[in-house]
């Protein structure tokens, strides 16, 4: 591989969207972000300099992180953020993964207008286990709190008022501009890779082209079975590569691509629709061409939802095999869910009687320490950072079929577990439902795991466990764990440092639905996390 160099410039830029100008933090004056683009094998050099009042740092989602953890970004898990006018160099290589991924800010509510995709291409002269397509496309569906408000007083995003694609609402919002819909321009009879990647900040979405089927090839930078759909779902975080086959039709014809989000909550969201455009290529611009719109299931469609993702399987063969681990040394039971906790002094506060909102992993809600998990780890300085108490079930039990638990009340703290070198782990996600119905895009950083089994209700672990794909589950980084339902997933513990877990919903990472694991340095010298680089910042 190759060493590729970016530089990161944070600054604040006026961006117009649906006729409002806001003042927003960016990479370089761009929004969305700069496509990050290398080779797996490549060392990515990326040095990023804060301009901006507020703090900083960008993580590299879904990069594996192979022994720089360092590099991996999380504000208070793997580094204290960037302050105004300093700079930290991230430096990582790309190893054993290829596919789209994506990068964003990992401070505060930063990522909804700091995001990017990252584009992994394959080793020199290595081709794609499918056809080799005419073009490669991306289409980022966005964080969708542009026109609401000044992000960069570090203050939660309200509701949103927009999705995009590409930073582009689209001709169904009012006050759309001329060129604020997104157009993908094909020719008849060709094959295009579709880069799908949702940077949303708290929704799944569902996306569908009208009369086109796509066929599914990857999921999380991770090559799948191919499969036919005419429908698809991401949760945040998320990505999926799709082959888009283009019918012999006549220049000018065009159709829609919709994306808007599921959703089974009562609270308030933003349920509208953005759409894009499918133009197959016409000399001269075509406005009276009939547009076809694709029909999108129902919002709270959960059989829509559960009928795609489980039809992943991972490509499984010998050039990419599955490494499936087929015992487990370590079991866990997460529920994972929203709660309250007491109303501090003098706020007020939103939630249930007065509470406040809190969500939690196994009743724990995650605060942040003040200092970073990994360099008081790294540097044995635990005391008063963090404690390794990390319950293996949840405090209070929880049972669908039972009378709902009463207890809602969360526990605050910063416990993490500790994996040995090498563990494989299984951990059973238990969504509770409580309060809200939604299901939880949880994200696991410097790892990427295998779904073996999801299902609705409470997890049986008698019968259930008899049930899982042991064989060719889907490999991923990002897994929704079902509204009213469980996941199942399976890693080795095989990149020591310390890495967190949460939901991608930014919303409920907020409210503490994260935890963190640490993973002990292997025997060999290669196995061991090296000292952090001199430019690391301080907090
Ligand atoms: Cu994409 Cu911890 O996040």
């Amino acid at each position: 591989g190759i060493t590729r160099h970016y530089k990161f410039n944070i600054t604040l830029k006026n961006v117009t969207r649906l006729c409002h100008t806001k003042s927003m933090v960016t990479v370089n004056g761009r929004f969305p972000g700069p496509r990050v683009i290398a080779r797996e094998g490549d060392r990515l050099v990326v040095k990023v300099v804060n301009h901006v009042p507020n703090n900083i740092s960008i993580h590299w989602h879904g990069i594996r992180q192979l022994r720089s953890g360092w590099a991996d970004g999380p504000s208070y898990i793997t580094q204290c953020p960037i302050q105004t006018n300093q700079s930290y160099v991230y430096n990582f290589t790309i190893t054993g993964q290829r596919g789209t991924l994506l990068w964003h800010a990992h401070f505060s509510w930063l990522r909804a207008t700091v995001y990017g995709p990252l584009i992994i291409l394959p080793k020199p002269h290595v081709p794609y286990p499918f056809p080799k397509p005419h073009k490669e496309v991306t289409i980022m569906l966005d964080p969708e709190a542009i026109i609401n408000q000044a992000l960069q007083t570090g203050a939660g995003p309200n509701v949103s008022e927009a999705y995009t694609f590409n930073g582009l609402p689209g001709p169904l919002y009012n006050c759309s501009a001329k060129d604020d819909t997104y157009r993908l321009k094909v020719k008849p009879g060709k094959t295009y890779l579709l880069r799908l990647i949702n940077a949303a900040l708290n929704d799944e979405l569902f996306f569908s082209i009208a009369n086109h089927t796509v066929t599914v090839v990857e999921a999380d930078a991770s090559y799948v079975k191919p499969f036919e759909t005419d429908l698809l779902l991401l949760g945040p975080g998320q990505t999926t590569n799709v082959l888009l086959k283009t019918k012999p039709l006549p220049p000018g014809a065009s159709f829609y691509m919709l994306a808007r989000p599921y959703n089974t909550g009562q609270g308030t969201f933003d349920n509208t629709t953005v759409a894009g455009v499918l133009e197959y290529e016409h000399p001269s611009s075509n406005k009276n061409a009939t547009v076809f719109k694709p029909v999108l299931p129902p919002i709270n469609a959960t059989s829509a939802v559960s009928n795609f993702t489980r039809r992943f399987r991972s490509l499984a063969n010998s050039q990419f095999p599955a490494d499936v681990p087929q015992t487990v040394d370590k079991k866990f039971y997460f529920t994972v869910g929203l709660g309250n906790s007491p109303c501090p002094k003098n706020q007020t506060c939103q939630g249930p009687n007065g509470t406040k909102f809190a969500a939690s992993v196994n009743n724990i809600s995650m605060a942040l320490p003040s200092t970073a998990l990994l360099q008081s780890y790294f540097f044995k300085k635990s005391n008063g950072v963090f404690t390794t108490d990390f319950p293996s079930f949840p405090l209070h039990p929880f049972n669908y079929t039972g009378t709902p638990p009463n207890q809602t009340f969360v526990a605050n703290g910063t416990k993490v577990v500790v994996l040995p070198f090498n563990t494989s782990a299984e951990v059973v996600l238990q969504d509770t439902s409580i309060l809200g119905a939604e299901s939880h895009p949880l994200h696991l950083h410097g790892y990427n795991f295998y779904v073996v089994a999801e299902g609705f209700g409470n997890f049986d672990p008698k019968n259930d466990t008899k049930k899982f794909n042991l064989v060719d589950p889907v490999e991923r980084n990002t897994v929704g764990v079902p509204s009213g339902g469980w996941v199942a997933i399976r890693f080795r513990a095989d990149n020591p440092g310390v890495w967190l877990m949460h939901c991608h919903f930014d919303v409920h990472l907020s409210w503490g639905l994260r935890m963190a694991w640490i993973v002990l340095d292997g025997p060999l010298p290669n196995q061991k996390l090296p000292p952090p680089p001199a430019d690391l910042p301080k907090c």
